[in-house]
């Protein structure tokens, strides 16, 4: 942090800020460029997106009816989550045809003109890839399910009932936690870390790891831009089933994630696939160290461009009073992991978690906006790649669903049913996944003011937030103040800002409870990010003389040059 008297006072009119920054001047002196690494990218959650067709679900022609709206945000990259032929026990999670298309989302030539259509606007397209589990509905269960001969039957993991009961394996969505679902036909076991209906596929078969690399090349063929990779850190498993200690479901990645050969798949996977293609891989979780992390993403190593950890999840899951230094030490310590090599990513909200502004911010009327606004300034403003999540450049806010039938997620339900059985607090439940279920990320993106938010002609598939008469992107988009609009600016900051790409990052007045200072340096320029995280005024010790930095961005019309920061305040000057 540079603490010499700055160089002139220049506070700018807010509306004129966005285009007003001056772009880093030596470029050519960054190593290690990466378009993946320089990208926005923007998650669509097509069951909620838009629908085309008017049967309640979100689709693809809907997807490109709002391609300009995509192209407007000034993002580079969308990651699609699965659009694959699926039964839908876990909203296509559960792949039965690798290489179709979802029915309800439409058909394959929707696809080509999709990804051709969004080549043409310049945005790239990521796609998920899940292949930890396929769905029982997939062929080759069906098949390996048949019988103990069949060929298929080594692309799961069986254990025959003969041998006793199988050792314990918790699992995510069974009712019953059990991962270890008994099956008649063949008197024996199979695994499924997530719903019954997602049995585990056999990483150690090389077979099912070909098939993987073959449907891999089937999309890229096709011209898609990378793969996401769903629950990737559990695909390799120890098949002796060691047992694990008591209570090891509560530290699942740590006795789940990283298995055995894990690293020999992704770099069987690189030579394969990924090094033979310009592409972006990107895993979802990043084990349980930071070391665990690196070894997924050091470049020398061949595996994976980027990993996203939950860490910055945990903080405040479920507890509105979250500590802030937590929040900060532990992107701090995140950050400091891979100053030197490695790529991480940076993001606040997906379709597995609740609104980012009713988990970090407030969503309360009076705060909405600021603190959606400040939210974002953080992932924009942050060392890594940003994710972001659709809905939340809205400021779109949890709906808190009151009765267990408003719930369509899979977690949610069959974990009520097992603690209803159980006889557990319910009503407790209840109340707690108003706060951090999946569905409140989930429901439908608030287009308009009209019936069903715009999103459908039909029935939702899940209800609409009802505050979508006065949240929606056609409000927004006339408001040159929205959540909206100040979205688009700090993309466009970002872009045209090397310095929040590459430039190292240094943590203020870290034990600040109320307020988030660092700054971003990059060959002898510095940004000063400061973001009030609570709604009451709040003073920041930075050493700067904020009188005489530039601001380029704030979330006020008259942004704090005094350190003391208006409620949910967030500002980015320039220290030049
Ligand atoms: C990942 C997905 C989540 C899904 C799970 C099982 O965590 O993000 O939505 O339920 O994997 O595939």
């Amino acid at each position: 942090m540079r603490r010499t008297p700055l160089l002139f006072l220049a506070v700018c009119i807010l509306a004129a800020c966005g285009n007003n920054h001056q772009p880093t001047a030596t470029t050519d002196s960054i190593p290690n460029r990466e378009w993946w690494k320089e990208a926005v990218v923007y998650q669509l959650y097509p069951r909620s997106f838009k629908d085309g067709d008017g049967d309640g679900v979100g689709d693809l022609k809907g997807i490109l009816s709002k391609l300009d709206y995509l192209k407007s945000l000034g993002i580079d990259v969308v990651w699609l989550n699965p659009i694959y032929s699926s039964p839908n026990d876990d909203n296509g999670y559960d792949i039965s045809d690798y290489r179709n298309i979802m029915k309800e989302f439409g058909t394959m030539e929707d696809f080509d003109r999709l990804l051709k259509e969004m080549h043409q606007r310049n945005i790239k397209l990521v796609m998920d890839l899940v292949v930890n589990h396929s769905s029982d509905e997939h062929s080759w269960f069906k098949q390996s399910r048949s019988s103990r001969n069949n060929p298929f039957r080594n692309y799961y993991h069986w254990w025959n009932a003969e041998r006793g009961k199988p050792t314990p394996r918790w699992s995510f969505f069974d009712v019953n936690s059990d991962a270890w679902k008994y099956d008649s036909l063949t008197n024996s076991y199979y695994l499924h870390y997530f719903s019954r209906k997602q049995p585990d596929l056999n990483w150690e078969n090389p077979q099912v790891r070909q098939e993987v690399y073959n449907i891999m090349k089937f999309w890229l063929d096709k011209g898609i831009d990378g793969f996401r990779m769903d629950a990737f850190q559990f695909v390799a498993k120890d098949t002796t089933w060691p047992a694990f200690p008591p209570g090891y479901d509560r530290n699942i990645i740590k006795y789940y994630g990283m298995g055995p050969h894990l690293h020999e798949y992704l770099q069987e996977m690189n030579r394969e696939v990924a090094s033979k293609y310009k592409m972006m891989t990107v895993a979802e979780g990043a084990g349980s160290t930071l070391q665990d992390a690196m070894d997924l993403v050091d470049p020398d190593r061949h595996e994976l461009n980027m990993a996203y950890h939950f860490e910055g999840m945990d903080v405040g899951h479920f507890d509105p009073n979250y500590s802030l230094p937590e929040f900060k030490n532990v992107y701090s310590k995140w950050d400091s992991a891979f100053a030197q090599k490695g790529w991480v990513s940076i993001f606040l909200g997906n379709h597995d978690q609740p609104r980012m502004v009713s988990h970090w911010g407030n969503d309360s009327p009076a705060f909405r906006e600021l603190s959606s606004k400040m939210l974002t300034t953080f992932i924009m403003t942050m060392r890594g790649t940003p994710y972001y999540y659709n809905g939340d450049e809205l400021g779109m806010v949890n709906i808190k669903f009151s009765t267990i039938g408003d719930y369509r997620d899979i977690a949610t339900i069959n974990s009520y049913q097992h603690l209803k059985a159980t006889g557990g607090d319910t009503a407790a439940f209840l109340q707690a996944n108003k706060r951090s279920s999946r569905d409140n990320g989930r429901t439908p993106f608030q287009w308009d003011s009209s019936a069903n938010a715009g999103f459908t002609t039909g029935t939702p598939w899940l209800k609409i937030n009802p505050d979508y008469t006065t949240v929606n992107a056609a409000a927004e988009e006339n408001d040159p103040n929205s959540v909206l609009n100040y979205f688009r600016k700090v993309v466009k900051l970002r872009k045209e800002n090397l310095v929040l790409v590459y430039g190292g990052y240094t943590v203020l007045d870290r034990d600040n409870p109320d307020v988030y200072a660092y700054t971003r340096e990059l060959n002898g320029r510095q940004l000063l990010v400061l973001l009030n995280f609570k709604g009451k005024i709040a003073a920041v010790k930075t050493g700067a003389d904020l009188s005489h930095a530039k601001i380029l961005l704030g979330n006020y019309p008259d942004p704090s040059t005094d350190g003391n920061l208006k409620p949910y305040e967030a500002v980015i000057y320039a220290l030049e």
